[in-house]
């Protein structure tokens, strides 16, 4: 049982569920996907070699790994008829809204996924949302900026084919920049799961009442959009912006500090790291790659936030409390400098997450002890009373 829990009347009497996907030792800061090292699998493999790993348990070999990504390929586009969505959307529509709209409509589309106690149905749903997010939240921006929707390219490699979805238009050649499409996709491993954090929780209580997969990812999106979750990266960045210079960073720590003050340091702190979240050291490294690539390493917000960084990991609020830069603290910086706009940062996040959602979810639906969800509560309300006739109420 390596030290976890145990069961107790089909609940693990202190956690949510057994499993043998993401490991987190908080203390260590330390994150093991498959029991591979997040450093390794970010250093050597693409994001859907980490995706095969996730759903499988094992990394491919190079023909698992081309057959994988013909497979992922074939589900790459939408249905005709779900282009139509999104005009019933207001052009300044937040793009997290469209995603949870149009991803639980493939529900509608696909019946065949209605039928959970057939396995493959539930790799074919599997294959089509991790094939088909990109896509999806590729049209939503290209809605909100009024552009033509591009149609996905079966010669470009997973991230590629996005990016060119993303910034491609028909007027001319869009080659994407090897160096920027490493980038994204190594930002799309470090999201690729992580637990039981709030959304996959979400996503396998969904899951557990028998919901259909498209239906139970669409609920893990809405859950990932809060600021205090998957919104932080939005959220982070903003901050920064307010922020402004780093002669300002001490006023912003203090509030940070004040129980009194509802400010929090987006991008620090986390329900389970109790030292640095490994995928921020990444992320920081890709974000300094990226804006070297671009000419922008002396780039205002990046040096604010390494600059915040070195001052609240010196503060002894911050080291008492344990309170480290987490994957947040510089995602939103190096999406900027890709050209994602701040409100697609959520939609990124969220596009890599399905990986894990889907795996996590097929564990759930595989799991022959899992019952649906059913977190009881302490009932701290009024005593049983009598109604008194509404006449005589005070
Ligand atoms: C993600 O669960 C996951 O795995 C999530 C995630 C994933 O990959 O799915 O990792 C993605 O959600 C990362 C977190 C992104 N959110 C933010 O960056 C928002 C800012 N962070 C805080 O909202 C906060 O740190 C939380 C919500 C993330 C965690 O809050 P907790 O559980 O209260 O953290 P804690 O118990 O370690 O806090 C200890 C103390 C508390 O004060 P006291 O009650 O002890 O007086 O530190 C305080 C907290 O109030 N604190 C902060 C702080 N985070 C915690 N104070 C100032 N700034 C912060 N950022």
């Amino acid at each position: 049982q390596t030290g976890l829990f145990t069961y107790d009347s089909g609940f693990l009497s202190t956690a949510s569920c057994k499993s043998t996907i993401t490991y987190i030792d908080g203390n260590k800061g330390e994150l093991l996907y498959r029991g591979y090292p997040i450093e390794q699998l970010a250093e050597h493999c693409n994001f859907l070699e980490v995706a095969y790993l996730l759903k499988n348990g094992e990394l491919p070999n190079a023909q698992q790994k081309d057959d994988f990504e013909v497979t992922i390929k074939r589900h790459t586009m939408l249905h005709d008829q779900m282009i139509k969505f999104y005009s019933g959307f207001r052009r300044d529509a937040h793009p997290m809204a469209v995603m949870v709209g149009v991803v639980g409509a493939l529900s509608a589309f696909y019946h065949d996924a209605l039928d959970l106690q057939d396995a493959e149905h539930r790799n074919v749903s599997f294959n089509r949302l991790v094939a088909k997010l990109p896509t999806i939240v590729a049209n939503a921006y290209k809605y909100n900026a009024g552009q033509p929707f591009m149609y996905p390219r079966n010669d470009l490699g997973y991230t590629a084919n996005f990016m060119y979805m993303m910034f491609g238009t028909p007027c001319e050649e869009y080659k994407p920049n090897p160096v920027l499409v490493h980038a994204l996709d190594t930002i799309f491993t470090l999201h690729a799961d992580h637990e039981q954090n709030a959304s996959t929780s979400t996503v396998r209580l969904a899951g557990s009442s028998g919901a259909n997969p498209f239906a139970c990812i669409s609920a893990g999106i809405a859950c990932l959009w809060g600021p205090a979750h998957g919104g932080a990266n939005e959220a982070c960045l903003e901050m920064l912006e307010e922020i402004g210079d780093v002669s300002r960073v001490g006023e912003y720590i203090n509030r940070a500090k004040d129980k009194n003050d509802s400010f929090k340091l987006m991008g620090f702190g986390h329900r389970v790291y109790k030292n640095f979240d490994p995928r921020a050291k990444l992320m920081r490294k890709v974000c300094y790659e990226v804006l070297t690539e671009l000419g922008l390493e002396n780039d205002r917000l990046f040096k604010l936030a390494m600059e915040l960084e070195r001052i609240a990991l010196e503060d002894e609020y911050f080291v008492e409390k344990k309170l480290y830069p987490n994957v947040d603290f510089y995602s939103g910086i190096v999406q900027k400098a890709l050209g994602i706009p701040t409100s697609m940062f959520t939609c990124i996040f969220a596009l890599a997450r399905t990986v894990g959602w889907m795996t996590q979810w097929e564990e759930m639906m595989t799991d022959p002890e899992y019952k649906i969800g059913r977190p009881r509560q302490l009932y701290v309300g009024a005593a049983r009373r009598d109604v008194v006739p509404i006449d005589q109420r005070g």
